[in-house]
């Protein structure tokens, strides 16, 4: 057998064609305006990022609801109102002829207090109590807001064909609402939705039904699955190999795998809270489970979280541990990293771990996410990324900007 490389093409169940095996993965920009358009900044940023050479690019999450937000400026699908806007975001992220997928989301109980005035999660169970601070506690879904909530991620991926996205990627990892449904921990339901893993992964399936009959069969639907939640009583991978199983089945085109939670935030670091210090742990966080899900069905498999180096992953594809790789963080430092690569250049990632020695902030997955958020805001600006910030500037001056931010997103609500 000939072994897969970077270069190789890869033809999705529905058909449609990925030029090559390097994607990048989701990342939350909050760029859009305030009242959730696309801007000018996100089409120079996805424009960049399209010139450098990933087969696949993923939006960050683009949310379902207004009034469900992950942060400010998150770019809302609901209606046809910016259709223009994402028409330019969509030809920008696919100027070079690759792939460029929406990813879609909706926040459930990681909903930020100051942002939304109420939240919704499969259970009123609240987040543990270092995290409750800053997020909503939440109330139980009715079965009547269940409906309405796959509806929109429906139409939001109507929308996404409509605008010119050549595809669209469920959020379904991460802790979010959707992950929310699949965790025995978060989901206490007794009706059809809770219960047995089967009631657990039916808001997931009828998700993807919803959004597959929006789009038809030739038009790719992924999907970023958690491996695992990495909370005791949580998630865990015989449950996410059973539901790659069903999805399998169901025509999914593409399964992301990824792990972890705000509660538990494995995807910043990698770190499992079962892992002693001392492990030496493989690049890729999350490759065995990867390789788990990918002996068990036939829709390719994306891994990502973790990757530094070319080597590592050339190794994930030739040992069968995925068919695409996916990066974040190392392509807001590194635009043309894939192209580089692809190549036949050698990669070395300048993602460092990021400490400001407080144990409170340091432990929470967000100052990752703040301190690059800041380096994509100044790409998008047309400046480079600014790999020598320091984490703690970089927090504060993100606290005080999301805060004056959530302020005018509920001013513009009360108007
Ligand atoms: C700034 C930032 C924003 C992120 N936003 C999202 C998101 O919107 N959706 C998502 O699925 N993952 C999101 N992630 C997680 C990444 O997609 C990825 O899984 C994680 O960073 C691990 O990959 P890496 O080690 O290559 O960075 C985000 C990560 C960062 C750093």
């Amino acid at each position: 057998m000939i072994p897969i490389t970077l270069s190789d093409a890869l033809t999705l169940p529905c058909g449609a064609v990925l030029p090559n095996r390097i994607a990048k993965s989701a990342m939350s920009e909050a760029l859009a305006t305030i009242d959730h358009k696309v801007s000018d900044q996100l089409v120079r940023l996805y424009e960049a990022w399209s010139e450098g050479g990933s087969g696949l690019l993923i939006s960050g999450n683009v949310m379902i609801d207004r009034k469900a937000l992950g942060e400010p400026k998150n770019v809302v699908a609901e209606d046809e109102s910016d259709l223009d806007g994402l028409k330019r975001w969509a030809r920008a992220g696919t100027k070079a002829g690759n792939h460029f997928w929406m990813q879609i989301n909706h926040p459930g109980k990681q909903s930020p207090k100051d942002l939304n005035e109420t939240a919704v999660a499969p259970s009123a169970i609240p987040l543990k109590k270092e995290i409750r601070l800053f997020f909503r506690d939440a109330r139980e879904l009715t079965e009547t807001e269940i409906l309405d909530l796959i509806q929109r991620f429906g139409n939001a991926a109507r929308l996404a064909k409509q605008a010119g996205f050549t595809g669209v990627q469920i959020h379904s990892a991460h802790g979010y609402l959707v992950s929310q449904f699949l965790s025995p921990l978060h989901n206490q339901r007794t009706d059809r939705w809770g219960g047995s893993l089967e009631n657990r992964m039916r808001f997931l399936m009828e998700v993807y039904g919803a959004m597959r009959a929006a789009v038809g069969p030739d038009f790719p639907v992924g999907v970023k699955l958690n491996s695992a939640d990495f909370q005791k009583g949580g998630f865990a991978v015989d449950e996410a190999i059973e539901v790659a199983k069903v999805l399998d089945a169901a025509g999914i085109d593409m399964i992301e795998v990824s792990g972890g939670t705000y509660e538990s935030p494995v995807v910043a670091t990698g770190v499992k809270p079962d892992q002693k210090a001392s492990t030496k742990a493989r690049e890729a966080y999350f490759a065995e489970y990867a390789r788990l899900i990918r002996n068990a069905v036939k829709t390719p498999v994306m891994l990502t979280g973790g990757f530094r180096t070319d080597e590592a992953m050339i190794e994930a594809l030739t040992e069968g541990d995925c068919d695409v790789v996916g990066l974040a963080r190392s392509l807001v430092l590194d635009l043309q990293a894939p192209a580089k690569m692809l190549r036949g250049e050698s990669f070395l990632s300048l993602v460092k771990p990021l400490k400001t020695g407080i144990k409170a902030i340091d432990s929470t997955g967000m100052l990752e996410i703040w301190w690059y958020g800041r380096q994509m805001t100044r790409i998008s600006n047309g400046k480079p990324p600014r790999p020598s910030e320091s984490p703690i500037y970089a927090f504060v001056a993100t606290l005080l900007t999301k805060g004056a931010q959530a302020w005018a997103t509920r001013k513009l609500r009360a108007n």
